[in-house]
């Protein structure tokens, strides 16, 4: 190996032999962070300006550096780049090219900069783009959320708890609990990002740089709140990763729970839903199925992203101070929690829009089971029966139901005053689902009414976004 070799590496001045072929695989990040090439070489224009206006670059060099660095993103862009993995990691192929094309100045343009605030800065505006392209897709499902909420405002169906029959509610406001499950995610991602938003650039290797830098500048250039405040934490600091992936495990776990019940709806015991074709795939052995492969993959990937979130908590345990090498193992964990919430929630969002209940399954369902054993009881309080007298009467009711293979509301009133002589005609009015549903008008509540309140309370959340 001759020294030669080392000779293409920024940093190969003081090393006598090349680096190892292997260690060079080894330590290379570029096949994964390439992705960054659009956030790197906008930092590098952000720096290379301010450099000039502070006088460390002529006006003349930072044209040259500028026109190199948008000539490469172009040729990056038409897939005429040539990534090399003996130039390591993104930042120093664009430096080493754009040397090559433009000679000296482009040697320049590093100055009062280090790959790790470099790196760092270009995390922070690759992550806040998909941040805000995450929140748009996030819109769209809510969107079609409240729009399937808003027609099934008075479908029936059962509620559940310990999946056994418990009380009807609608299938609007069922899907309304989904989509308060995402009104908490969208803020946790808005939390993120704000935090996310400050520029590390000017911390350079980790103690600042001793150029005259201006960080305000470069941090309103590259559209950062503020600078980060200490140079040390800028260089080390992953939080905005990790908060990032936790909003992702929060969410995957949302959609994992909206998942399980799309594949229990979607069989032929339940019979809920329908989903079109095309959001389904059939068996090479069993002509008859078809399979919810869509809501199943979705619950599946789930475990890969609440994995990474762990990854990057383990990533950073114990860390000494300040940037350390470890730090280039965040890449891979983020950038496949990214592609996976966006694939996952495109998903869904196209999908829920076409989901069809079958109403009448629904309501067979939720009139099997005594889903209005708790309407009769609270009449019965309302007749002046104590609330633990009234449970009893009920239960013996559901047991001569059970016996006769009748739901309460197809008693006659007769078979009723059997179990309490204060019951009369009115109570088919509280047997009923619809007056069982209709009867929880509060908000928050089942009924059809609050429902549709709730439907354009969560529009008009959007729209505020
Ligand atoms: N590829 C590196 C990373 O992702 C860039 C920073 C390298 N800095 C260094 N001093 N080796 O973390």
């Amino acid at each position: 190996m001759s020294q030669e070799n080392n000779s293409v590496k920024p940093w190969g001045g003081r090393f006598s032999e090349a680096t190892d072929a292997f260690v060079e695989r080894f330590t290379a990040s570029v096949d994964f962070d390439k992705r960054l090439y659009h956030h790197d070489i906008n930092g590098s224009i952000a720096h290379a300006t301010m450099l000039a206006t502070v006088g460390v670059l002529s006006d003349d060099e930072k044209t040259t550096i500028i026109d190199g660095l948008e000539a490469i993103r172009k040729d990056i862009e038409q897939g005429r780049f040539e990534w090399s993995i003996s130039l390591e990691d993104v930042h120093m192929n664009i430096e080493a090219e754009l040397t090559k094309r433009i000679g000296i100045t482009g040697k320049k343009l590093h100055t009062g900069r280090s790959r790790n605030d470099q790196v760092a800065t270009d995390i922070r505006l690759y992550l806040r783009d998909e941040i805000d392209s995450i929140a748009k897709e996030l819109n769209r499902l809510q969107e079609g959320l409240l729009g399937l909420a808003e027609q099934h405002a008075a479908t029936i169906m059962p509620g559940f708890t310990h999946l056994q029959t418990a009380q009807p509610v609608t299938f609007g406001h069922h899907l309304l609990a989904w989509n308060e499950m995402l009104v908490r995610d969208y803020s946790r991602l808005m939390d993120c990002r704000e935090r996310l938003n400050q520029s590390p650039l000017g911390a350079a290797a980790l103690a600042g740089t001793t150029y005259p830098i201006d960080r305000e500048q470069t941090a309103s250039l590259l559209g950062f709140d503020h600078p980060t405040a200490n140079s040390l934490d800028s260089v080390s600091d992953r939080d905005f990763a990790i908060e990032f992936c936790a909003f992702a495990a929060c969410l995957m776990t949302h959609l994992s729970r909206a998942s399980e019940e799309l594949v229990l709806w979607t069989s032929a015991q339940f019979n809920f839903i329908y989903l079109p074709d095309r959001f389904c795939t059939g068996s090479s052995i069993m002509p008859q199925k078809k399979n919810p492969d869509v809501p199943e993959l979705v619950r599946g990937k789930t475990g890969r992203v609440n994995g990474h979130l762990i990854s990057l908590l383990t990533l950073m345990k114990s860390q000494p101070l300040a940037y350390n090498k470890d730090n280039q193992e965040d890449k891979e964990p983020l950038f496949d929690t990214i592609d996976t919430v966006k694939d996952c929630l495109r998903a869904f969002a196209d999908m829920v829009p076409a989901i069809k209940p079958n109403k009448a399954a629904m309501y067979e369902a939720a009139k099997r089971g005594f889903s209005t054993a708790t309407d009769l009881a609270d009449y019965l309080v309302r007749k002046g029966i104590a609330f633990r007298d009234s449970h009893e009467i009920v239960g013996k009711s559901v047991a001569y139901g059970l016996e006769k293979n009748k739901d309460l509301s197809e008693m006659s009133l007769e078979e009723l005053q059997q179990f309490s002589l204060v019951i009369e005609q009115d109570v088919f009015e509280v047997l009923t689902l619809e007056g069982s549903v209709a009867a929880r008008n509060h908000l928050g509540g089942t009924a059809p009414e609050q429902v549709l309140n709730a439907v354009q309370k969560g529009k008009d959340k959007i729209t505020q976004r």
